[in-house]
């Protein structure tokens, strides 16, 4: 994206550390598994600092019942640790619970310029044929919040599926304005990270519409509560064509439906696209759906029930995050002070003791 942005400094460079964010607006999808989960659980495992939050702030930006909003949390934080989120090695924990966030949102408010915000294609998708002029403050300066969620830790990757990239450039041109008006090299310079089978994992429903917990339809989606029979049953009723799978990748062109269903198998197995072409060339759906369900289900029912567990003991959970929001904040906050002292902000305050 081009926002007339000015250009970085010279990079200086900054110890690598990923952050990513989900919102807790309704229960985690395969979408949710495939294009972030699994990849945030990969970026723990190769040792790198890894910073997980559930986004409530950002949740609230269209409204959310308040007593579903502290379920989902809690629950989105079960399927995190299901499936394979070590607290001890990764940062798990709530927006709300790290008051820095808002805060550095709201520098960055005063840093982009609303024209940006205006441009988001999440933000035109989610007032679609709605007054947008009736949306919240909230929602237009969403992208703002995402930035001040990445930055506040100076986080130098971002896993996310294909959807988000044009919020992280967004964020690199909101470091860049931020460094370049205060001639500081304070931010870095994020990175995108959006890479395997299933960045964009498509609807059952529909090949062309995301995957979406948002979606009306619960056909359209694959929930981690889903059970087997549940699982396997939407698979069975996936909409598809009526051609067998073809013999090469080439062959996937203009068939989204079938695309989708090779792509989340590849993502399931850990093989590329190609592999699973070559694997069932020639086969019906009837053949291929029994075999993507069967392989769906194992991979995720082990994740289903481990998380169903968790949801008994809310308390631990609750205490999960506030670990996690502790520790959290300990970098944010010199971070943040140091941000309050660049733009002239007088910090005498100091905690009493
Ligand atoms: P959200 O549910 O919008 O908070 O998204 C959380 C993360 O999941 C982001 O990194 C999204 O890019 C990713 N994600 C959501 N839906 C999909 C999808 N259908 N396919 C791939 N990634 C997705
Ligand atoms: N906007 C992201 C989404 O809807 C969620 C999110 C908020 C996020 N803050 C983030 C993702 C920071 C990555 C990094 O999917």
């Amino acid at each position: 994206m081009s926002t007339g942005a000015p250009a970085a400094q010279t990079p200086k460079t900054f110890q690598p550390r990923i952050f990513s964010g989900i919102q807790p607006s309704g229960g985690l999808t395969l979408g949710n598994y495939l294009g972030a989960l699994k990849r945030f659980v990969e970026k723990q495992d190769e040792g790198i600092e890894t910073i997980y939050c559930l986004v409530d702030l950002h949740a609230i930006t269209v409204w959310q019942d308040p007593e579903k909003l502290r379920q989902q949390t809690r629950e989105a934080a079960a399927g995190f640790i299901a499936a394979g989120i070590d607290p001890a090695r990764s940062i798990l924990f709530n927006q709300s619970q790290v008051p820095g966030h808002a805060e550095l949102a709201w520098i960055f408010n005063c840093v982009a310029r609303i024209g940006w915000m205006y441009r988001m294609t999440q933000f035109k998708d989610k007032t679609a044929g709605k007054n947008a002029e009736n949306s919240s403050l909230g929602l237009l300066a969403y992208p703002s919040l995402m930035a001040a969620d990445i930055l506040l830790y100076q986080a130098t990757h971002v896993p996310v599926g294909e959807d988000q990239k044009q919020h992280l450039e967004l964020t690199r041109d909101i470091a860049m304005k931020f460094n370049h008006d205060y001639k500081v090299d304070f931010f870095p310079i994020t990175e995108p990270v959006i890479e395997g089978a299933a960045t964009r994992v498509m609807s059952l429903r529909d090949g062309t519409k995301k995957m979406s917990k948002s979606d009306p339809s619960d056909q359209s989606r694959i929930n981690l509560t889903d059970d087997a029979d549940m699982i396997a049953a939407k698979i069975r009723k996936a909409k598809t064509d009526p051609a067998p799978l073809p013999e090469t990748l080439d062959g996937l062109k203009d068939r989204p439906e079938a695309k989708n269903l090779v792509n989340i198998y590849a993502a399931l197995s850990g093989q590329s696209a190609a592999q699973v072409v070559t694997e069932y060339a020639g086969a019906p759906f009837g053949t291929f759906k029994p075999r993507l369900a069967e392989l769906a289900v194992a991979k995720l029912s082990p994740i289903t029930n481990e998380m169903n567990r968790l949801m008994k003991d809310p308390a631990e959970i609750d205490r999960i995050l506030g670990q996690g929001a502790g520790r959290a904040d300990a970098i944010a906050a010199p971070i943040l002070e140091q941000v309050f002292d660049i733009v002239g902000m007088v910090r005498s305050r100091r905690p009493p003791g």
